[in-house]
């Protein structure tokens, strides 16, 4: 397969020396990282760039950059990093996994981007919101999937059918991440992948970033189901207040098609992933417990910082994106 995205915009040193090291081969990536990484654009958009080696890759790039050493020796530094900003932030992790994510998932009156969007009906702010989201939601499942080797019985075998359905069971156009495509083009807006990568703030970036941290080491696998988890069980409230938005100003059934089979499909998840994913995996791993508790609290943090930096935004009546690049070179 050719790749058909191209490298994005650099943000700073460490990412100007990653694209051009990726470019030519020759280049050392400095090697510091921010006391902040989560936040930080340069670290977490030189992040993304190294993980997407590992999905569907950049034009003009080498295949073989992927396991680079100096490409490598970037990535276990930026991710060593976010992880000890995350374990830290996080603080003390609970042992019952099941009931935290039982707490975290329970309805609450906290700010709820949904709620916002659904209470607003404005057409700009939910495209900037698919913008957002179209980093992850063009692949869809796909880091969640690095667990499927690393499980057996029950667990592996919730995984499997979660992942289908997420896949749209083989049926062609029927993926998840085809069905953002059709929103994002009833939007107007362009679904081609990574399309809009250089529009994204670190904020969203983190998003996508850390369901890789998770997926692609072993080690983090407990940390990954915990993520699916509360991804699967705070799913179903929000995706019918997007597609109610999406309803209100004007976007057609096709438009909406992505949120209204999630909220019928991932009630069923929801229940899947909660009793044989984890409960399946806490089963044979009974040690496993504070892990999967610490990816609930991991994908709790982010999003609270994702929803949080769209909500200032918009109260300022300010764009949530970065701007376009003609517009930064303009500036
Ligand atoms: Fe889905
Ligand atoms: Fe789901």
């Amino acid at each position: 397969m050719t790749p058909g995205q191209t490298l994005p915009i650099p943000r700073g040193r460490l990412s100007s020396s990653l694209v051009e090291h990726l470019r030519t081969g020759e280049v050392r990536i400095p090697s510091t990282s921010p006391a902040d990484v989560l936040g930080d654009e340069d670290a977490q958009l030189a992040l993304h760039v190294v993980y997407e080696l590992s999905y569907r890759g950049y034009a003009g790039v080498d295949e073989r950059m992927e396991r680079d050493d100096e490409v490598l020796r970037v990535r276990h530094r930026l991710e060593d990093a976010m992880e000890a900003q995350l374990r830290s932030e996080v603080g003390l992790v609970p042992r019952d996994a099941v009931a935290l994510l039982e707490r975290l998932s329970a309805p609450s009156d906290g700010p709820s981007l949904s709620r916002y969007l659904l209470e607003r009906s404005d057409l700009g702010m939910m495209r900037e919101f698919a913008i957002h989201r179209s980093a992850y939601q063009l692949k869809e499942a796909d880091p969640h999937t690095w667990a499927m080797p690393r499980l057996d019985g029950r667990a592996k075998a919730a995984l499997v059918e979660i992942q289908s359905d997420e896949y749209g069971r083989g049926v062609p156009g029927a993926a998840h991440a085809e069905l953002w495509a059709e929103t994002m083009d009833e939007l107007g807006l362009d679904p081609t992948y990574g399309r809009y990568v250089d529009r994204l703030p670190a904020t969203t970036l983190a998003t996508g970033n850390l369901i890789s941290l998770l997926g692609l080491q072993r080690r983090l696998t407990p940390a990954l189901l915990g993520h699916l988890a509360l991804f699967e069980m705070t799913s179903t409230g929000p995706m019918a207040r997007y597609s109610a938005a999406l309803a209100a100003v004007g976007v057609s059934e096709r438009g909406r098609r992505f949120f209204d089979v999630h909220v019928e499909a991932d009630a069923y998840h929801e229940v899947l992933a909660r009793t044989d994913l984890v409960g399946g995996y806490l089963e044979r791993h009974p040690e496993g417990g504070r892990e999967v508790a610490f990816g609930a609290l991991a994908l709790d943090l982010v999003e609270r910082r994702f929803a949080g930096h769209l909500l200032d935004s918009f109260e300022e009546g300010s764009s949530s994106l970065r701007p376009a690049p003609a517009e930064a070179v303009a500036a």
